[in-house]
């Protein structure tokens, strides 16, 4: 995959200009995008004492801006006190109270919206509700809903009375809510009787329950009626979600917190077995989502904002529930599947919402893209003046579509490049001011210090010449730790260049023009449809099977997901061999029970042992070499058992 990215990145010449209508209204346009550069570059640290001055609300201002004492465990404007939820609402009521908030487009049914004041309101009652279960400061709450109104409302409802939310993905499985659950130490979950995807129920609720089945620090739970569809109610532990808001006063005094306060954990993959709970502060968390929005996306007034992401992912945190609520913005909000009831559903809902910005996957545009030119061209999409693009390396053909057929080539494109653990957006395009290329994320936004080092940590200065992804000085939004797990946070972010870099765990070059192109992972971490899963955890899955004795999960390309998961699997006693369909199925089964359906592997290939070298690891390289069908071209004679080559190679088991 990287090496494909490297290829197709040389040859990629074309250069797109802003529009010049585009650029003449867009904020920042070049001057004050050069002023800011200039600005970051003179005074790193004075540049984002600026920037937080005037963008958020303090209720005490900071005296300090950077604490470095205890780096990499940086701390920005620490002795600030604000609250998120008065920075995203209460100080837009004045001006704004009346504009919709929220559009919410249901799978089914009619459009609601939700005025900056109705969206106030019950964030308030939802936070008095906690307030009334006792959850207060520093408690955390797991979120596991369908991409409703009322998730938002959850999040910022903790953010009000300083409550640390954790959303998990609806499509995770019971026992990594379970898993997820324990690790943060949740007393309050807040989840729904169901949710709704492609016309069907996803059982929210029957999955918290088996999540809850055994002893897990949960105390409550509260329950949203979305579907309406019957769920037991277990008494004494789980509440209503519209009994309990009924009851509460519209209006609900803020917790003023530090400015490193946890706003939340969010877990994601990594390269071992355990998802870690990234945990992002408050001040220097919603400056980046705040300012991000601005200069990535030019966010204004009239501007209708739809990024598909859902709120159990990052880009639903900083993108959809903080950063452009945080600038006043409309965004718009879809419950269901991207093809439901047919692949003009998300045409139809920028036609029928005239969605302005449009920021979604590229596996979504490479899924859609495959029905046709056709079905885009029955929808007026004339209202969309911006598109971005996040998650994975966009390929060149699917970003032409993207511009031409979506963008009816009048809409600069921002390929937005960042992590669960940068907060917020760091390379991109500022789509008024940067000339863009087809799959490159372009330049670090200002007071972005990023760089490609080599194997010594010395800057690659070489054009085209590829290295570890890595930022040189702390900025704000950055992750602050992981979850109980500081050691985790310094190994893995740190440890590698001596504490000198954060260290992104992607590799990348730069071009002649000092384009960044992404190449790829370079840990044991798979982008599945632009979803991080670790291959241990896959592995683990899997060997939790009564009849796995071994696995070993690698990547191969697939051409809309970007990456599919590849499993080879040893067995007890005898290796499978004939009809192994059922079995397939079942291992298949078993993993989404485990972990969630998005880590299925797609393929399975059983085999008698696995390739490992004389000192027991596994060949991990030559598996992946094997997964794609592509000739050895790696030395094999260091193997304990070469003889297993052909037998994985061989197409008769899988
Ligand atoms: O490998 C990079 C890829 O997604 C990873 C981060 O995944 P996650 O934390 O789940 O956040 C996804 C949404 C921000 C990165 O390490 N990635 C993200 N954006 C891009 C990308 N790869 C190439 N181009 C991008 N624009």
């Amino acid at each position: 995959m990287s090496q494909n990215n490297l290829e197709s990145s040389l040859h990629e010449a074309r250069l797109f200009a802003p529009p010049p209508g585009f650029a003449a209204q867009a904020v920042p346009n070049s001057a004050q995008l050069a002023a800011l550069h200039a600005a970051a570059a003179a005074d790193h640290v004075g540049f984002w004492a600026d920037q937080a001055r005037v963008a958020l609300h303090w209720q005490r201002p900071f005296t300090q801006t950077l604490d470095d004492s205890a780096a990499p465990n940086y701390r920005w404007f620490a002795d600030g006190l604000l609250n998120v939820s008065v920075n995203c609402l209460d100080v837009h009521l004045a001006a704004h109270g009346e504009r919709p908030a929220i559009v919410f487009e249901p799978e089914s049914g009619e459009p609601r919206a939700l005025s900056y004041r109705q969206l106030h309101t019950q964030v308030c009652r939802a936070a008095n509700a906690l307030r009334s279960l006792g959850i207060g400061r520093g408690d955390r709450v797991v979120i596991y809903m369908p991409l409703v109104p009322e998730a938002i409302i959850a999040m910022h409802a903790c953010a009000r009375i300083g409550a640390i939310h954790s959303v998990v993905f609806g499509g995770f499985s019971a026992l990594s809510l379970r898993d997820r659950i324990i690790d943060a130490g949740a007393r309050l979950l807040i989840t729904a009787d169901g949710g709704h995807r492609g016309g069907h129920i996803v059982e929210l609720k029957a999955a918290a329950d088996k999540a809850l089945a055994e002893h897990t620090p949960i105390e409550q739970v509260i329950v949203l009626r979305q579907t309406g569809h019957d769920v037991p109610m277990q008494a004494g532990r789980d509440l209503w979600w519209h009994e309990l808001l009924a009851a509460q006063p519209d209006s609900c005094p803020p917790e003023w917190v530090d400015a490193e306060h946890p706003l939340f954990l969010l877990y994601t993959s990594g390269s071992t077995g355990k998802p870690k709970g990234i945990q992002h502060s408050s001040a220097g968390y919603l400056l980046g989502a705040k300012l991000s929005t601005q200069w990535v996306f030019d966010l204004k007034p009239a501007d209708v904002f739809w990024c598909t992401a859902d709120v159990g992912w990052i880009t639903g945190h900083s993108y959809v529930a903080y950063g452009p609520l945080a600038n006043a913005g409309t965004i718009v909000l879809y419950e269901g599947g991207p093809t439901y009831p047919d692949a003009g559903r998300f045409w139809r809902i920028i036609e029928r919402h005239r969605v302005s910005i449009f920021y979604t996957a590229p596996t979504a545009i490479r899924a859609l893209m495959k029905f046709g030119d056709d079905v885009p061209k029955q929808y007026d999409l004339s209202s969309l003046r911006l598109l971005g693009s996040v998650g994975e390396p966009i390929n060149p053909e699917a970003w032409m579509w993207y511009r031409s057929v979506i963008g009816g080539d009048r809409c600069p494109i921002v390929d937005t490049w960042w992590q669960t653990e940068t907060g917020a957006i760091l390379i991109s395009p500022v789509p008024g001011v940067t000339a863009t290329k087809p799959g490159s994320c372009t330049q670090p936004l200002p007071g972005i210090a990023a760089d490609i080092v080599d194997d010594d940590g010395n800057a690659v200065t070489r054009a085209d010449a590829g290295g570890y992804l890595v930022v040189r000085k702390p900025w704000p939004s950055m992750l602050r730790t992981i979850w109980n797990d500081n050691e985790r946070y310094l190994e893995t972010y740190w440890a590698r260049f001596q504490n000198r870099y954060y260290v992104a765990g992607d590799s990348a070059h730069r071009d002649a023009d000092g384009y960044y192109w992404i190449m790829g992972r370079i840990d044991d971490v798979l982008n599945v449809a632009g979803h991080r899963l670790g291959t241990m955890e896959i592995e683990s899955a899997l060997v939790a099977h009564p009849r796995v004795a071994e696995a070993a999960v690698v990547g191969k390309p697939h051409e809309i997901k970007g990456e599919a998961v590849f499993a080879y699997v040893v067995c007890l006693g005898e290796r499978p061999e004939g009809d192994v369909q059922a079995f397939i199925d079942e291992l298949r089964h078993w993993v989404g029970e485990q972990l969630g359906a998005i880590a299925k592997p797609d393929e399975i290939r059983f085999a008698d042992n696995l390739p490992k070298t004389r000192s027991g690891k596994i060949m991990r390289r030559l598996l992946r070499t094997i997964a794609r069908g592509e000739d050895i071209t790696q030395d094999i004679s260091t193997l304990e058992n070469p003889a297993i080559v052909e037998q994985l190679r061989g197409k008769s088991s899988s």
